[in-house]
């Protein structure tokens, strides 16, 4: 792992961009790669934003902020990703998408190259099963904002090796983050837990139990959560939210985890939550 000096992102959404900011934070090169122009330029204005943020806080100097931002090398054609050390993918959570981005990286990169994906629910065995390479194969799930929060899931497939784990769970150290091994199961551990909490707090408002603002509150004020359950899934993307219920909902089987109509309703009105303006709450 200590070979480790490019490293590819797929995806500069909220994740992707997190994710090339603490690898360049950290002092790895990076190519973050994008489908179309406009969402790479949105990823890096907010890397670089966030980056700045840390500078003005003190938490970076003004130095290693812009060492950093020259580590990040924008790209759109996926291809420029053969020269990577390691790469990782943060894509939709869309099984299809995700299994046609690693049977492209598995044919792009170097053989002895570990694929990662911050995959939110879906299956890292199922991910290793669209290459050649299943024991290089992994799940590596970072939490928004990626800059900040501390966990990273590491999640083994049934193929996953041994030393892959090892290289993953010593290079999210790296990335001074705290690496927690879990096994393969849809939504893992964190996912598995908390979407349902969010979903069952969109019941309750769908049911008129109280409003987003009420049950936000009863979590803030009751369980010390630093955001309640409507404000963090607008943060999360109701979109994301109800693509994990779909995983949970199909992976398990069960019908507590069908996704509450409320929340259908609202993604299939474009009402995503902070991202698109609107969610359980209306934003600038
Ligand atoms: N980049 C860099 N720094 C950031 C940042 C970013 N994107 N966002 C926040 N920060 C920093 C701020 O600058 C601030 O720094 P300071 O402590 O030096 O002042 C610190 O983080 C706290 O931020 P704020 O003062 O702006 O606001 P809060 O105190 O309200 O904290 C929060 C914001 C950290 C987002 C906090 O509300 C929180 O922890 N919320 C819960 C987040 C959470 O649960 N995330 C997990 C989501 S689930 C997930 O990601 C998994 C996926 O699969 C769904």
């Amino acid at each position: 792992m200590d070979e480790i000096r490019l490293v590819g992102v797929i995806g500069a959404g909220t994740m992707g961009n997190g994710i090339a900011h603490v690898f360049a934070r950290c002092g790895y090169d990076v190519m973050l790669c994008e489908v179309e122009q406009r969402f790479l330029d949105r990823g890096l204005a907010t890397l670089r934003k966030d980056l700045e943020r840390e500078a003005a806080k003190g938490k970076i100097t003004a130095e290693a902020m812009q060492a950093a931002l020259q580590r990040v090398t924008g790209v759109l054609d996926r291809n420029r990703l053969r020269e990577c050390d390691f790469v990782i993918e943060a894509a939709t959570e869309k099984f299809e998408t995700k299994k046609e981005i690693f049977a492209d990286l598995d044919r792009i990169t170097r053989k002895d190259v570990i694929l990662a994906s911050n995959t939110s629910s879906i299956s890292a065995t199922k991910l290793g099963q669209a290459t050649g390479r299943p024991d290089k194969v992994i799940g590596m799930h970072f939490f928004n904002p990626v800059p900040v929060m501390k966990l990273v899931e590491v999640i083994r497939g049934l193929a996953t090796s041994q030393e892959t784990f090892e290289a993953i769970r010593d290079l999210a150290v790296r990335l001074e983050k705290t690496p927690v091994e879990v096994n393969d199961a849809p939504g893992f551990v964190s996912n598995r837990v908390l979407m349902p909490l969010l979903n069952e707090a969109m019941y309750a408002v769908m049911e008129g139990v109280a409003t987003a603002e009420a049950v936000d509150e009863v979590f803030k004020l009751g369980m010390a959560h630093p955001m309640g359950p409507l404000t963090l899934a607008d943060f999360i993307g109701l979109d994301v939210c109800l693509d994990i219920m779909r995983v949970l909902q199909e992976g398990f089987g069960d019908p507590k985890y069908r996704p509450c109509p409320l929340l259908v309703r609202m993604v299939d009105a474009g009402w995503l939550g902070k991202k698109s303006g609107r969610g359980f709450y209306k934003y600038e």
